[in-house]
């Protein structure tokens, strides 16, 4: 049936907070989209996305943050298919996750909705996330679609950012997820890219996200984030939401592009046509338990020193903070979720183990005694509630002070003293670190961490948790710290693509932890490593006393080429479960994005010739095995004329030697004190190197040379050495 411009309008400008128009006339329902990513956040009478309003109760699965330390795709894709099916049973057609933004800097507010520093992992993460829910007919929203790290400002903040950074860190997870399982909905977010507004970027919703990555679905305005419809709609944004908008109404009226229009209505039709019938009901009982395994993974133990962990029953145990009594287990802001039941740490500790309990902050006395007076301490601390959220970022990485003098005074008091960590975005572990035996990063765990947080400190889980970003020693050697978060409402990505541990590896800058770090009650081995261009195969042993799994970590280095690259670059990851003495070989794949770089002249990914080390890591900081694979150059070299760089004729296969002869046969050999001339010169164009009196060349001789330096077969040569340059 054919829609009118004014039912179409209707439909490009949403029917209410959390759901699009319903055209009645031609049998379009009205369908429902709401939060989040770590659970559903249905609000039943009106709406808002700030988290004030409340929900119907659902499962509060592990926020990312939590969720990306598990490295675990199966049980990420476990956790989608769980949301989907709660959203089936609430009749919910999207649901607006999951986030994959790149943790840029330690400090924005709503890391604990993200997942990781690193692009491979976020995508990979994000991928499974999105296959699980939509394999249970619900649509996933990806987002927020571009250049979005921050909270300062995030509604007119101008994120400049170069191409490369942008294609190299910063897009590869939305790009991984939408050409891989073309999510039913993109959400755009509402900062500026470069200076154009996401919701009115033709080349982001339109060129890249579509020509591109072939994106099929919808593109959906993140809430609130148009301002101009009409610059929106010509941009490739189909669906503005909340709605409806009078004023957006009014615009489309009067001049929407009807082609445009159609296209968008469409999509909004489509999307309408997609949901699946509501089911009935959901197991929550189930679904709790995935909850708690989720949040096992999500658990990261950093230090254990003197295997004070795993405690043993025979042990009296100083429960100390109330985080054990009352968990923190979400962030603040638009994924708030209405949990179905919420466990507590002390309670699945009191049922298993011999434990008192003292609320901690504040009252440092009590909490010390109940210390000195039992054999080991556990003591819960971390972010209050208040300290982070969508909307705001944070001003330090520092514990509040009550809780930084609890940990000296307790520490001082039991030399066993566990610390359990309960934060959505990194925490500074200075200056107490060294002086207690353990500390365990729980992150957010969502509803169910409570049992988790006991079956690792007891160890009837074995931790195998890893971390997805980086804990530096200090928030200022963090590359970001200078250019965070901008100022006059810009912010200049000026790290590039050395973000997170790209920076710290590259620049040797020391850290707390490296990515990728954690530690587990058993230990591993590696051997064996055999590598191509299409993976790497390695064999890795348990060789403790208990079942555990290993992260295993494969990243790439690649040659000096065109441009700087970090020292290494997290590739590929698997996450193994070995039995104690037992072996597996693990294959991890590598494609030809595993070894390229962006190069900003042809506008497309290249691979630098040569000889690329593939390494399996413990961690970012931490290479145990290594094998070399040579790519050849995937661009044939620039043809040579009198503006290319003198550097450019040297290092050219056939003009090079005849340089270097031409130099060879004069006086001095071109050397002034030791140095080579033509190296000095290497940067200035040869057209201008002519113009230096007494150069031994002429512009008729470099046009000959040129000529044959560029044809065809002769350049096919130059690109084959090119490989080993
Ligand atoms: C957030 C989105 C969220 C939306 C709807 C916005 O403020 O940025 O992530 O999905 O609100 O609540």
């Amino acid at each position: 049936m054919e829609l009118t411009r004014a039912e179409k309008i209707s439909l490009v400008t949403g029917g209410g907070f959390w759901s699009t128009a319903a055209v009645e006339r031609a049998a379009i329902p009205s369908v429902l989209i709401v939060d989040g990513p770590h659970g559903l956040r249905k609000q039943e009478n009106g709406g808002d996305h700030l988290g004030l309003g409340e929900s119907v109760p659902a499962t509060c699965f592990p926020p990312a943050a939590g969720l990306a330390s598990s490295f675990n795709v199966d049980l990420v894709e476990r956790v989608g298919q769980a949301l989907g099916d709660e959203a089936r049973a609430e009749n919910v057609a999207v649901l607006l996750g999951p986030g994959v933004n790149i943790k840029r800097s330690p400090l924005c507010g709503r890391n604990f909705e993200y997942f990781s520093e690193d692009p491979h992992v976020s995508g990979e993460l994000g991928a499974a996330w999105v296959r699980g829910i939509q394999s249970r007919g619900v649509g996933a929203s990806l987002k927020h679609f571009a250049a979005n790290n921050q909270e300062t400002n995030r509604m007119t903040v101008s994120a400049e950012v170069d191409e490369r950074t942008l294609r190299e860190i910063y897009f590869p997870a939305f790009e991984t997820i939408v050409k891989r399982e073309q999510p039913w909905t993109v959400m755009c977010s509402y900062n500026r890219v470069n200076g154009v507004f996401a919701a009115e970027s033709r080349w982001l919703l339109t060129e890249v996200l579509r020509d591109e990555w072939g994106f099929e679905g919808l593109v959906v305005s993140d809430w609130g984030a148009v301002d101009d419809r009409i610059a929106a709609l010509d941009a490739g944004l189909d669906l503005e939401m909340p709605g409806p908008q009078a004023s957006s109404e009014k615009a489309l009226f009067a001049s929407a592009d009807p082609q445009r229009l159609d296209e968008s209505a469409a999509r909004v039709v489509s999307l309408a046509g997609r949901a699946s019938a509501q089911t009935e009901g959901y197991d929550a009982a189930a679904h709790h338990l995935l909850a708690r395994e989720a949040a096992t993974e999500s658990i990261v133990l950093l230090r254990n020193e003197n295997a004070v962990l795993p405690l043993r029953p025979e042990q009296s145990i100083a429960v100390i903070g109330e985080f054990a009594r009352s968990p923190r287990f979400q962030g603040a802001g638009s994924s708030q979720v209405e949990a179905t039941r919420v466990d507590s740490a002390l309670e699945a500790l009191a049922a298993r183990a011999q434990v008192t309990f003292a609320t901690g902050y504040g009252d440092v006395a009590g909490a010390v005694e109940l210390a000195r007076g039992c054999d080991a301490a556990v003591l819960f601390v971390g972010l209050p509630e208040g300290d982070e959220s969508e909307g705001y970022d944070r001003k330090h990485l520092d514990l509040p002070a009550t809780h930084l003098e609890l940990i000296a005074a307790v520490a001082a008091a039991n030399p066993r003293t566990v610390v359990v960590l309960t934060n959505g975005g990194v925490v500074s572990l200075e200056p107490w670190h060294d002086s207690v035996a353990a500390i365990v990063e729980t992150w957010l765990l969502g509803q169910a961490g409570g049992g988790a947080i006991a079956d690792v400190l007891l160890g009837t889980a074995n931790p195998s948790g890893r971390l997805a970003e980086t804990i530096p020693l200090r928030v200022q050697d963090n590359p970001s710290y200078l250019n965070f978060p901008g100022e006059n409402d810009v912010v200049r990505y000026g790290e590039g693509v050395f973000v997170g541990y790209r920076y710290y590896e590259s620049a040797a800058v020391p850290v707390r932890y490296p990515f990728g770090y954690g530690l587990s009650y058993t230990t591993f081995a590696y051997s064996d490593i055999e590598v191509d261009a299409t993976g790497a195969t390695v064999c890795v042993t348990n060789t403790g006393d208990r079942a555990g799994a290993e992260v295993v970590q494969l990243y790439v280095a690649a040659p000096a080429g065109p441009v700087r690259t970090p020292v290494r670059e997290l590739r590929g990851f698997a996450k193994l479960h070995l039995e104690p003495g037992a072996s597996a070989v693990v294959r991890i794949a590598l494609d030809e994005r595993s070894f390229s770089y962006w190069d900003l002249t042809t506008h497309a990914f290249q691979v630098a010739g040569g000889e690329y080390e593939v390494q399996v890591a413990r961690n970012a900081h931490e290479v145990v095995l290594t094998a070399t694979v040579a790519r050849a150059a995937s661009v044939t070299p620039g043809k040579l004329g009198l503006e290319s760089r003198v550097s450019e004729w040297l290092s050219h296969p056939f003009t090079g030697p005849i340089f270097r002869r031409v130099a060879a046969g004069t006086s001095d050999g071109l050397v002034e004190g030791g140095t080579s001339v033509l190296d000095m010169v290497g940067s200035m164009p040869m057209r201008r190197l002519l113009r230096i009196p007494g150069v031994p060349v002429s512009e008729g001789q470099l046009t000959v040379l040129a000529a044959v330096a560029n044809v065809p077969i002769v350049r096919g040569i130059a690109r084959l050495f090119s490989r080993t340059r």
